[in-house]
């Protein structure tokens, strides 16, 4: 950290508290005990490979998949430290079924938490970046119990969302509605430190993020757009490069960073997940919202994420986010539907806005 403020997460979320004026300490707290969750879950990702804790768990959860067994540790982890502090009123897990309500012998508060806890499975056993999606909402409903209505808000209505990568190194990014922060832990003293303050991202940037291969089974715009971003592009004599980790989290952190854009379309490949294999309520959202807050777009194509009305818990959605400029430039081949993308912009070199 080059000579600049030492600030650590707590600090920041105190401070953020106080641009909420609503806010009574228990969204702080809130935030507090999931940074602890976080650092938990970055101490065993750090060490997978030594205990054991990689592979799979041994059964499938309610998507289908093989649960492995950081999944597992990340999902227990995260409902430990956050059942007892007074803060939720209900939760809701990639990893489990239905909701997840508070145990009776614990108080109850006013928000909800979703949560995917370990974001890029498949990378665990091959030791590259995964990550946990967190994002908070204020109960809605009248009662003490938080309910599934509390959990099917839109993205419109989150008070917080956030991150952890653990990458190269670890860190944890999150927005409260005033702009998006980044923290790295510095592990010698388990301290988030600021390492990241109002993060930006760029309007435009040369970089695609997307799993060739389903090609095959992308609708017509999603081709017409990635043939486009590969022409030659004379104002910089190259196309956009293409990087794709396969884990949201660190696809996502890069795009926020370089700027460029990240798309999961739907895809015909398998008939039961028709919108794609992105969760809308603790995937899409979160990530929309980081990504808006730092002046950047996500979109389904047709639809900004924020403003669909969930119906189910693990409802998929088509996700594409972004700098603003390269987003639009896809919901523009979405719309002009042509098989070679807008008119307008038919030969024109990637890259450079059209007439
Ligand atoms: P999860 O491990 O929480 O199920 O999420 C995996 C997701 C997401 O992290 C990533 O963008 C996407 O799966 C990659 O899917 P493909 O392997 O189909 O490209
Ligand atoms: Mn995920
Ligand atoms: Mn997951």
């Amino acid at each position: 950290m080059s000579g600049g403020k030492i600030v650590t997460i707590q600090r920041h979320i105190m401070e953020e508290q106080s641009l909420h004026p609503e806010a009574r300490g228990d969204f702080t707290r809130l935030l507090w005990d999931l940074v602890v969750a976080g650092k938990m879950i970055a101490r065993e990702v750090r060490k997978a490979g030594l205990i054991d804790i990689l592979g799979q768990a041994g059964y499938q959860n309610v998507q289908g998949e093989e649960v492995q067994k950081l999944d597992e540790y990340a999902e227990k982890t995260i409902f430990r430290a956050m059942d007892h502090g007074g803060h939720l009123c209900v939760m809701g897990s990639e990893e489990v079924p239905d909701i997840i309500p508070i145990p009776e012998k614990f108080p109850k508060g006013h928000y909800v938490l979703l949560y995917d806890p370990l974001d890029g499975s498949s990378n665990i056993d091959v030791n590259v970046s995964v990550g946990t999606i967190f994002s908070v909402y204020r109960k809605k409903t009248p009662g003490i119990d938080g309910t599934l209505d509390d959990c099917l808000q839109p993205g419109t209505e989150l008070v917080a969302a956030g991150y952890i990568v653990y990458g190269s190194s670890t860190m944890l990014v999150y927005t409260t509605g005033h702009g998006v922060h980044g923290f790295t832990l510095d592990p010698s003293m388990g301290e988030f430190l600021l390492s990241h303050e109002n993060i930006r991202i760029p309007p435009r940037g040369k970089i695609y993020s997307i799993n060739e291969g389903n090609y095959n089974f992308w609708d017509d715009a999603t081709r017409a757009y990635v043939k486009h971003v590969k022409q030659m592009d004379p104002s910089t004599g190259r196309p956009y490069s293409l990087r794709y980790i396969g884990t949201l989290v660190a696809d996502a952190h890069r795009t926020l960073l370089k700027g460029g854009i990240f798309l999961y379309p739907m895809d015909y490949k398998d008939p039961k997940r028709p919108q794609g294999k992105l969760r809308l309520l603790y995937e899409a959202n979160p990530m929309a919202f980081i990504i808006e807050q730092a002046g950047g777009a996500a979109t389904t194509g047709t639809q900004r994420i924020r403003e669909i009305q969930p119906a189910a818990l693990h409802q998929r959605v088509p996700l594409i986010i972004g700098s603003a400029d390269e987003v639009r430039l896809y919901e523009r081949f979405v719309r002009e539907g042509s098989s070679t993308g807008p008119s307008a912009l038919a030969g024109t070199p990637a890259g450079q806005k059209a007439g």
